[in-house]
């Protein structure tokens, strides 16, 4: 399956926004199919676990905050040359800088509620797909 799945989530300022449904209608019309999908909100520990890579990073703290302060849609995409083509079609993490017409441009709020997150390697889509997702719950 490698280059073929992509994971996301529908960040708590899309949801806040009743988004789920136009960033899902997005997620398929730039020919993603959703294998795995779940709602549900995550407590401060599992935010940072899964953003663990960025523990050093200056906004860690506030990222953990944010990521637990409402509920998400985590979801498994598919489609060929997935992590890249997901990355294109949400835009740049600065909504300010995102290309019109993609998923931040249209629906982000700002750097830290920013609609979507988006894997950013086939080895880092693995790990989070499995984060969220055993073998039972993706088709
Ligand atoms: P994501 O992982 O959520 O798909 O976003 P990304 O790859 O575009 O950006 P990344 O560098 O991985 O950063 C993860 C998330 O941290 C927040 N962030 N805040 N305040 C800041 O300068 C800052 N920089 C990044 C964003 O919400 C970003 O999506
Ligand atoms: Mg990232």
């Amino acid at each position: 399956m490698s280059g073929k799945i992509t994971f996301t989530m529908i960040k708590p300022d899309g949801v806040e926004a009743n988004n789920i449904g136009p960033i899902l209608a997005k997620i398929n019309e730039g020919g993603f199919r959703i294998v795995a999908m779940k709602y549900m909100r995550l407590t401060p520990e599992q935010a940072g676990a899964f953003y663990e890579v960025h523990k050093e990073r200056p906004f860690y703290g506030e990222l953990v905050a944010y990521m637990s302060s409402g509920p998400i849609v985590a979801a498994v995409l598919t489609k060929e040359n997935a992590v890249a083509d997901y990355r294109t079609l949400i835009g740049a993490t600065d909504p300010t800088k995102a290309a019109p017409g993609t998923i931040r441009q249209l629906f982000a709020k700002s750097i830290a509620a920013n609609a979507v997150h988006g894997s950013d390697s086939d080895e880092n889509a693995n790990i989070e797909a499995d984060f969220f997702f055993s073998k039972l719950e993706r088709y």
